[in-house]
């Protein structure tokens, strides 16, 4: 080390040191604490009140459907977007997650949990279960059925809806019959190959009712809200659209 460098030592120690100092004054910033108390504002509590007719973003649920699995108190018995490949391969993976351990991978109630004595779960190959509506699906794994908890901490509702689409597509993988599939796709699985996939509109899903058409917003119960807006979309919307959103948030 030379003598310059030496000295400039003490001066750089210290000048780290003011900065190391300035540094915790920015991460120690006055804040408060939730429901801190302030002397402030008139009503003594740190935290304002949300403001009048206003919605967090990513809160607004106007899609009755959607959120409740419910329109006028009747279960809906469609999908409340048109459901994908991908939807129901993210249905799989959740439900083989959060369902799977009572209703087991196959979907007929005799899960690992059952085995080791919790309660029946329910088959979804009832006659009962093969006919409900997927709004009945979205209320029992909204708000639980019987000994079975309620899982709407755990499964967001877009995801509950990509579970719904994987037990309609369990269902039918039990039901189905050869002459379901599209002819082409008959004959790869009468010479034992697997089978291409094809698309929705061709298969027997598009008999599940996946998504009829219907208004985008439905808000029957805010008559003052804005119509949904029927125009022209500008070019570079049109593309956005085309991205993958569907069953995004809204
Ligand atoms: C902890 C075990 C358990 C888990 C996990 C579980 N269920 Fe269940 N489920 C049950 C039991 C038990 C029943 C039968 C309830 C009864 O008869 O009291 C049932 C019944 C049902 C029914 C039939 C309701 C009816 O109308 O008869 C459906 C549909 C259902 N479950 C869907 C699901 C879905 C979807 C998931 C995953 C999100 C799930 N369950 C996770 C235990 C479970």
């Amino acid at each position: 080390m030379s003598k310059t460098s030496l000295a400039a030592f003490p001066l750089a120690a210290l000048l780290a040191l003011f900065s190391a100092g300035c540094r915790q004054d920015m991460h120690n910033q006055p804040r408060y604490k939730a429901l801190a108390e302030s002397s402030f504002w008139g009503d003594e509590r740190s935290e304002r009140p949300a403001i009048e007719d206003t919605v967090a973003r990513g809160q607004l649920r106007l899609d009755a459907a959607r959120y409740t699995g419910k329109v006028n108190g009747q279960d809906v018995d469609y999908f409340p977007w048109k459901i994908t490949a991908a939807d129901i391969r993210a249905g799989q993976e959740r439900f083989n997650i959060y369902c799977s351990p009572c209703h087991s991978r196959l979907g007929d109630g005799n899960g690992m949990i059952v085995q080791r004595g919790y309660r029946q779960a329910a088959s979804y190959y009832s006659a009962k279960l093969l006919k409900a509506p997927v709004g009945h699906f979205f209320d029992v794994i909204t708000n639980g059925y019987g000994a079975m908890p309620s899982y709407a901490s755990r499964v967001s509702a877009d995801d509950r809806w990509r579970i719904i689409s994987y037990i309609r597509a369990l269902q039918l993988s039990q039901t189905a019959k050869i002459t379901d599939v599209p002819a082409p796709v008959q004959a790869q699985l009468k010479a034992g190959g697997p089978a291409t996939e094809v698309p929705v509109a061709d298969t027997p899903t598009a008999r599940l009712n996946w998504a009829p058409p219907r208004s985008v917003v439905d808000n029957p119960g805010h008559p003052e809200l804005p119509a949904p807006f029927s125009g022209e979309f500008p070019p570079a919307y049109h593309a956005a659209e085309q991205a993958p959103a569907a069953g995004g948030q809204q």
